[in-house]
């Protein structure tokens, strides 16, 4: 698609938030991307637009069916003043994946990173540079057809909007409680889990909820089919590093395919770490723990990075991992992660653009 983006003046530019009080996802950017989709003229009218709301009829079928995609990643400033990108090719693949699922017109991907770019390079003032800050990036596509019959939407709206973020633990990373679930489950094969898609995370809140009623930060989703199978914590992918190895449930079709479980599967390899995709019960996990072979449990995702897990419950069983303090290989993972997004440390595998 070689069409190209028009850019539209605001009047006049907000202040920028204290960078203390940053949080997650609060403060928008004076500039948002927006395109359409039709079926007679495809992807169409790309521009940089004062970000605001936008108007939608009532019977769009975002709002009755879900017709919806997302992707969340980040853009850093580096000491030196550059802008870098972490693995934008692979957040635009699985939209495209998304896209399948949803039956939702494919992007052209690297015309929605060029617009990524062209957008961030437009709000580069309003990327934040103290540790564990960036700019958080969030694309979605929305069927906008005013139509109540059930069928895919033939007109979309693909928006990109940008929030400057902190660090999700404040200034260190702090171990999260978390409980089995065995009443609600995420996602089924067969169904969206794969994707990355409002209705997966509309199906999480409850059990967010319960979980945090219990006394815990987030919960431990098992398969929907057997409830024996690890499959995500929150809303992150989850990892357990098990005497010298590093354990992660198999991508199943119900599981998000996570940009940082990627990453974190490819620094371990890197670093010679034997990695196992596999099935894990949340049965042989607690005997694991039992026997003490459990060493480290995190969390992986965009927004967190590496999320610690400290303590662990599964019907009257407890689990304490570690000794409530983040283990040395989530720390180094983060660490090294970290240090690559913000061009601190060498991106030894072309990571970041
Ligand atoms: C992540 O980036 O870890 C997530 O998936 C959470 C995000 C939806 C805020």
């Amino acid at each position: 698609m070689g069409q190209s983006i028009t850019f539209h003046k605001a009047d006049q530019l907000k202040a920028k938030p204290d960078a203390g009080q940053l949080g997650f996802g609060k403060y928008f950017t004076d500039y948002m991307f927006e395109m359409d989709y039709s079926a007679e003229e495809g992807w169409h009218d790309p521009r940089i637009v004062p970000y605001g709301p936008i108007s939608l009829d009532p019977a769009a079928t975002i709002f009755h069916y879900g017709q919806e995609v997302f992707e969340g990643l980040k853009a850093y400033r580096t000491e030196d003043g550059r802008i870098l990108l972490f693995r934008p090719d692979k957040n635009m693949e699985r939209m495209n994946q998304s896209c399948a699922r949803l039956n939702i017109p494919e992007i052209d991907e690297k015309f929605v990173i060029k617009a990524i770019k062209k957008l961030v390079a437009v709000e580069k003032d309003w990327i934040p540079s103290q540790s564990g800050q960036s700019l958080y990036i969030r694309p979605f596509i929305i069927g906008t057809d005013p139509a109540l019959g059930v069928h895919p939407s033939n007109t979309y709206k693909l928006l990109i909007i940008l929030s400057p973020v902190g660090s999700y633990f404040g200034n260190s990373i702090h171990p999260v409680k978390i409980y089995v679930e065995d009443e609600f489950v995420r996602a089924v094969k067969g169904g969206v889990g794969y994707a990355k898609t409002s209705g997966n995370y509309a199906a999480s809140l409850k059990a967010q909820t319960k979980s945090e009623e219990l006394g815990f930060d987030q919960v431990l989703w098992l398969d929907g089919v057997e409830h024996k199978y690890i499959e995500e914590v929150g809303s992150m992918n989850i990892f357990f590093k098990i005497e010298d190895e590093v354990w992660t449930p198999a991508l199943n079709g119900s599981i998000l395919p996570g940009v940082t479980r990627n990453s974190v599967i490819g620094l371990l390899k890197h670093w010679g770490i034997t990695v196992k995709e596999k099935k894990i019960s949340v049965r042989k996990l607690f005997k694991k723990a039992e026997k003490q072979k459990l060493l480290e449990v995190f969390g992986t995702g965009t927004a967190a990075v590496i999320s610690p897990v400290g303590f662990l419950k599964w019907e009257d069983k407890v689990i304490k991992v570690g000794n409530g303090e983040i283990g040395e290989l989530s720390q180094k993972l983060y660490d090294t992660l970290t240090g690559i997004q913000t061009g601190k440390s060498e991106d030894q595998l072309g990571w970041t653009q």
